[in-house]
């Protein structure tokens, strides 16, 4: 590199990450971890060749058209993308890329802490130790569900849903799940593919939501699909919340119809619903899917290999736009 490219960083990144950033970029950094909004991301966006930003940032349509002209590539600190809208970046000629495969174990051990946390009452136990409501043990008491030897359905058997399958199958779960694609026998590892929604969902005792957020996926997870789950079924979720119809979630949660769910993402963030958390059978985290310090400083290496190799003339390993 002749001259280093000034990188904007929206939010405060890992120390290592900052290092990298500082010896390598002119790196405006946010040591206060200040959350700007439109006005402010263009402001600090006049002289910089890239921007390193979070999932916290919306860069919709109006936001990418107003982007200055130096502004060459945005490396997300995120796998979801759902907060950028890629066409209009494709439009401006500006290269997008994420960070998948270093978040997988991380948000594969989330899912499995959902799935036990839900299933297992660990919500509403831990809730009565700290509020010394514990008065009574009796073989009625916190019964929950068991989760070995039961049928996981996952939704996206992206990096994520395959790690989230060989976790499971410690606690010898039967994996099926529905993708756009088939995955090859390798791949699969013994996991039954299921062409459609229809003869997923009525097989399982656990449904995990691992696809991205999409137009096609907004929404997806509606009444109907729910209905079509049997009585009892639990529900996790560490995509992304506008996968699900959250009104319809709480109505099944309600009825009995999904015994329990397990989220870690919302339609509304930060905040989340809470309708969902007054609920009793629900097991809740604040999106930190990937909140661990090995995955966080990863995430933050992948997104300046990215840029890195923007910058050196190379493609960028994860391009999505
Ligand atoms: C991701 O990487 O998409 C996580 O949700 C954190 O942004």
């Amino acid at each position: 590199m002749l001259s280093k490219p000034t990188v904007f960083v929206t939010r405060k990144l890992p120390d290592a990450v900052h290092d990298r950033l500082n010896r390598d970029y002119v790196a405006d950094l946010n040591p206060d971890d200040k959350l700007y909004g439109a006005d402010e991301i263009l402001e600090r966006a006049r002289y910089a060749d890239a921007i390193l930003p979070c999932h916290t940032e919306h860069f919709t349509e109006d936001l990418v058209a107003a982007l200055p002209d130096c502004v060459r590539i945005v490396a997300n600190f995120s796998v979801g993308v759902d907060h950028c809208d890629l066409e209009a970046f494709r439009a401006r000629g500006i290269v997008v890329t994420n960070t998948p495969d270093v978040l997988s174990d991380a948000t594969a051990e989330t899912a499995m802490l959902l799935m036990l946390g839900a299933a297992r009452r660990a919500g509403e136990g831990e809730r009565m130790m700290r509020d010394g409501s514990w008065k009574d043990w009796s073989p009625a008491f916190m019964v929950g569900t068991a989760i070995t030897g039961k049928t996981l359905g996952i939704i996206g058997m992206g990096r994520v849903g395959q790690t989230l399958a060989q976790r499971a199958r410690g606690f010898d779960m039967n994996i099926l799940y529905y993708n756009r694609s088939r995955l090859s026998p390798e791949l699969e590892q013994g996991a039954r593919y299921c062409a459609t929604l229809d003869e997923l969902l009525p097989a399982c005792d656990v449904l995990s939501l691992n696809c991205p957020a999409t137009p096609e996926t907004r929404g997806f997870f509606d009444a109907a699909r729910m209905k079509q789950l049997p009585a009892g079924a639990i529900v996790i979720n560490t995509a992304r919340g506008a996968l699900i119809d959250e009104p319809a979630l709480i109505e099944a949660l309600k009825s009995g119809h999904i015994a329990a769910a397990g989220l870690d993402v919302y339609v509304t963030e930060p905040g989340g619903n809470t309708d969902i958390a007054a609920l009793p059978n629900t097991f809740l985290l604040p999106h930190i899917g990937s909140a661990n310090r090995e995955t966080r400083d990863a995430m933050g290496f992948r997104a300046l290999d990215n840029m890195d190799a923007y910058f050196s003339g190379a493609p960028p390993g994860d391009r999505v736009a």
